[in-house]
């Protein structure tokens, strides 16, 4: 039983209720039109490094007719997915070394994977269990924009509480994430290089405003519980004695965001996520 991600790195809810947002019905057109995947057909759909399940979930959604494997190393991620998204097979397994007979799948798709991944595995196993002409999809979360409401800004126990831990960098390399950053032109290049064609690239652009008054009440409000719960996960990742103290602040903040917000006092805080998307076909 692998848990070193769900325990380590990311939490639970920080994945699965940010990707729940960002892979939202108001942004699936984004995505669809990039894909470029026909939603009447019976596609073999395999997504790796699927975390809790947000996008197999609307994979399932948007193909219907698609039959939907998805595989991660984490096993509590997959209890969670299980439970939560219906009508999807969640295998655990390696992205090095994918648990599937050569040309099995005709999509392969993955967000916020490939930086994790030694390329030439990530790369070649794809290449190895798409059918010819299968479609490979990497999707890749690029810079995007994060503005505080000025009742979220760290408060200074918190700051020092932080200082304490041990530097994230460090932490990166204990638990070897994110050891194959890519730029944005070095990930199609790297597609192309492992044996992938007509690739393209594309842009999808989720902005997630609470007080915009295009979003319902229930989306504002989880957009707050989402930044809720992922700074939540992030004090308890620590293990520290005085993280549930921290909480009791982090909660207190976020429950004078809501307080905000339900007065229609608006603070405009905002979190603009950007994914790249590359296709290419084997
Ligand atoms: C940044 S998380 C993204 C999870 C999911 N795609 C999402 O967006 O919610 C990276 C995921 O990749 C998984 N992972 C990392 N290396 C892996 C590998 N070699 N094989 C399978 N899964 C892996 C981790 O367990 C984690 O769930």
């Amino acid at each position: 039983m692998n848990t070193v991600w769900s325990k380590h790195v990311q939490g639970i809810n920080t994945l699965y209720l940010s990707r729940k947002l960002r892979f939202d019905a108001r942004f699936s057109e984004q995505y669809r039109s990039l894909f470029r995947l026909d939603p009447h057909r019976q596609y073999r759909i395999l997504e790796i490094g699927c975390g809790p399940g947000a996008l197999a979930g609307v994979l399932h959604r948007w193909y219907p007719c698609a039959e939907i494997t998805a595989l991660d190393r984490d096993s509590a991620f997959l209890d969670f997915a299980r439970s939560h998204e219906p009508g999807i097979t969640f295998l655990e397994g390696d992205a090095t070394c994918l648990p599937f007979e050569a040309q099995s799948f005709d999509v392969t798709v993955s967000y916020t994977l490939q930086e994790h991944v030694e390329p030439a595995a990530f790369w070649g196993e794809q290449h190895r269990v798409l059918k010819p002409g299968g479609v490979c999809l990497c999707l890749s979360a690029r810079k995007g924009i994060r503005q505080l409401a000025p009742c979220l800004e760290t408060t200074e126990a918190e700051r020092i509480f932080w200082a304490e831990q041990p530097d994230a960098e460090q932490e990166f390399e204990t638990w070897q994430v994110c050891r194959f950053p890519c730029s944005e032109a070095q990930l199609p290049a790297a597609m192309e290089a492992h044996g992938f064609r007509n690739v393209s690239t594309g842009y999808v652009v989720s902005d997630l405003t609470p007080d915009d008054p295009k979003y319902s009440a229930p989306m504002a409000e989880a957009m707050i519980e989402a930044e809720r719960q992922n700074d939540l996960e992030a004090v308890r990742s620590t293990d520290s004695p005085r993280a549930e103290q921290i909480c009791g602040l982090v909660n207190a903040k976020y429950d004078e965001r809501l307080r905000l917000y339900r007065a229609g006092i608006k603070q405009w805080d905002t979190a603009v996520s950007l994914a790249m998307i590359l296709r290419g076909e084997r």
